[in-house]
């Protein structure tokens, strides 16, 4: 079978279209991997051919043999559809972990400069979920990188404000999100940073650069990824109109709506005085 004809490809490409027309992937922002199915690889075996093994610069061997669709490093989301060889490319991991080879695509190209956060976010998201995560997205998401500059950077206040920005939001990351201070992109240090908030959360910010989204299928992980930054949407233009903010969702409806919904929101993020979770002024 051809690469480009199977599903897994197609979803993969049709998630980079649609992150770009959202606006966060300008030039080339933002990147992807997907931990291919055993199924996936076995239909499309005779399209691979062997490359060079290269250092990946992390160690993951709960990865060892596994199969990616990665984006290239420099390349655009914006030419995926039209040019997927130059622009995407499959890549397998050695048996120790440290390496990997490119099999497919990524012509004129290397994975993306993000590939040891891709990786052991899929690597503690593997074992956390039992093997059910298979996706990594990191995307410029506007107004969460917005709010990194006036918020603390702190989970709890990022988690509780994005929970009570907009009434899905409690449902769809019970969990909350985890925040990671500024720090220089690319390598094996952030890597670990963004890795240790994902053995607890799906969403990890990076601050004044993006987010981190990990999920168990394209349209999840996406969706994951528009909800969060809607709600920080939301957040921006209230705190933008300068006007005090009278009324929101408490503690106490996060609970209800938490029952109503049969999930288990973190208890760290729920405040114990009962005390509305609003307050008199904008962005406290
Ligand atoms: P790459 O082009 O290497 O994927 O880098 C883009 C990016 O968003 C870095 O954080
Ligand atoms: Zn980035």
């Amino acid at each position: 079978m051809n690469v480009l004809d199977t599903g897994f490809v197609k979803g993969f490409m049709n998630m980079c279209e649609a992150g770009f027309n959202m606006g966060w992937h300008e030039r080339n922002g933002g990147n992807l991997s997907y931990r291919i199915k055993e199924e996936e690889i076995a239909e499309i075996k005779d399209m691979l051919s062997d490359g060079e093994w290269r250092d990946i610069g992390t160690c993951v061997p709960l990865l060892s043999g596994e199969y990616f669709l990665v984006t290239g490093s420099g390349r655009f989301f914006s030419n995926v559809k039209t040019n997927p060889e130059e622009t995407i490319g499959i890549i397998k991991i050695d048996e120790t972990g440290e390496r990997y080879k490119t099999v497919w695509g990524l012509k004129g190209s290397r994975p993306t400069s993000e590939l040891p956060t891709h990786l052991m976010n899929h690597e503690v998201k593997k074992k956390v979920t039992n093997g059910a995560h298979r996706v990594i997205y990191h995307a410029h998401t506007t107004n969460i990188i917005a709010l990194t500059f006036v918020l603390p950077l702190e989970d709890s206040v990022f988690t509780h404000k994005l929970w009570e920005m907009a009434t899905e939001c409690p449902v769809v990351f019970p969990d909350g999100v985890g925040v990671v201070k500024w720090m220089v992109p690319g390598g094996r240090d952030i890597a670990e940073a963004t890795m240790e908030k994902m053995k607890e959360y799906d969403l990890a910010v990076w601050a004044h650069h993006g987010m981190f989204a990990s999920g168990p299928d394209f349209d999840t992980t996406f969706g994951l990824m528009h909800t969060a930054e809607k709600s920080a949407e939301i957040l921006v233009k209230v705190m933008s109109v300068n006007s005090p903010m009278i009324q929101t969702i408490t503690d106490e409806d996060l609970i209800k709506l938490a029952g109503e919904f049969g999930v288990t929101l973190n208890e760290k993020f729920i405040r114990k005085d009962g005390n509305p979770s609003g307050s008199s002024r904008n962005g406290d």
